[in-house]
């Protein structure tokens, strides 16, 4: 059942499917430079339900778009949030399948623009849902790798492929490891009587996307002045002497980072993996800047919390959200006492994660 589609369309949907966002606990803008991420599913999901209309045109309902959206697969719909599932639509037609026109409903409580991934969600849950319905064979990493491309030629952003591999792969228990290189993976246990928590900032990522793109930029004019394909390639710091201020940095965090994921997955305590954490936040701000003073604010009240062992930003910076590693028993009582002292600095930040109910 699915009242919604019903109302709209007049009929049951023919085929359903969801996808979860992600936060990040580790390996942050390490994946466009073939590294390491440690992500897990959050329990926010989207969830996308079709059917063939038997008309000329696609049509697309979402909260997010306000009103119904039409369009062709020739005509490239103007509105941002349609171009992701027209890209997908599109990128299942060039695998070869047939895609007729179809009613299209999306509904979904991943936060969005935080830097949970809600746009990996939205391209999964309907390369999933157009799976299903075309009964096409694509398997699960393939799916990822059509949601990432959606991503960088319809939505314009450059991004590595951990959204759309987290949002594919990963589950909200464990975390998945993943060699952004060769996709190889497996899943990791959280850290032994911890959980996870996310806050958002509630600074509004304007920058991420020229930012990012700008650091990706960067990160390849450091490979190539070093002559390395990517900057996983790197293998002692000492390599990075003679670069350019800049990039030199820019290289250090991806160098650390990566050896942050890889130390963190051999983490006996919490406290160790919570230090990582710590690290990592340090390294976003300081050698990628990629941090704000909210964020650094937020993650330093999250860091001097009891029951917290470790906190960071998470996603591409810019604003959004934090994430922290926190005592399993403590992870109900860290967030109102943090986001009651952040308000004093005039900010206004939520819980996103565990989800409120
Ligand atoms: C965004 C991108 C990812 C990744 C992160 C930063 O979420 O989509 O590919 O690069 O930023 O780690």
């Amino acid at each position: 059942m699915n009242p919604d589609f019903e109302s709209l369309f007049g009929g049951p949907p023919q085929a359903q499917a969801q996808a979860p966002g992600r936060v990040n606990l580790l390996g942050e803008h390490t994946d466009y430079n073939d590294g390491f991420v440690l992500p897990v599913a959050i329990p926010q999901q989207t969830r996308v339900a079709m059917r063939r209309n038997g008309k000329s045109e696609f049509t697309l309902h979402a909260a997010e778009l306000g009103s119904a959206v039409t369009f062709t697969l020739d005509g490239r719909p103007n509105e941002h949030f349609a171009s992701y599932v027209y890209g997908c639509l599109r990128l299942v037609q060039q695998e070869g399948a047939q895609v007729p026109p179809l009613d299209i409903h999306v509904a979904s409580d991943v936060p969005m623009g935080v830097g949970l991934s809600s746009s990996a969600a939205l391209e999964v849950a309907t390369l999933r849902c157009l799976r299903q319905l075309l009964n096409i064979e694509l398997d699960d990493v393939r799916v990822a790798q059509l949601a990432q491309q959606a991503e960088i030629e319809y939505a314009g952003v450059r991004c590595g492929i951990m959204d759309q591999m987290a949002s594919s792969l990963a589950d909200t228990t464990r975390a998945l490891l993943l060699d952004t290189r060769s996709l190889e993976r497996r899943s990791v246990a959280l850290p032994q009587g911890s959980a996870v928590l996310v806050l958002d900032s509630g600074v509004a990522r304007s920058l991420a996307a020229s930012g990012y793109n700008e650091r990706r930029a960067e990160c390849e004019e450091a490979a190539r002045l070093m002559g390395v394909a990517s900057l996983r390639e790197v293998e002692h710091l000492e390599r990075l002497e003679g670069l350019p201020d800049k990039l030199m940095r820019r290289a250090r965090h991806v160098f650390t980072e990566n050896a942050r994921v890889l130390k963190a997955v051999d983490c006996t305590t919490p406290q160790a993996f919570g230090e990582l954490m710590n690290a990592s936040h340090a390294s976003l701000r300081d050698d990628y800047e990629v941090s704000t003073p909210e964020l650094d604010h937020l993650v330093a009240l999250l860091q001097a919390q009891p029951g917290v062992f470790g906190a960071r930003l998470t996603g591409a910076g810019f604003g959004g959200a934090c994430v922290a590693l926190c005592a399993r028993d403590a992870v109900d009582q860290v967030a109102a006492p943090v986001l009651e002292a952040y308000r004093k600095s005039g900010q206004q930040g939520r819980q996103l994660v565990p989800a409120e109910r």
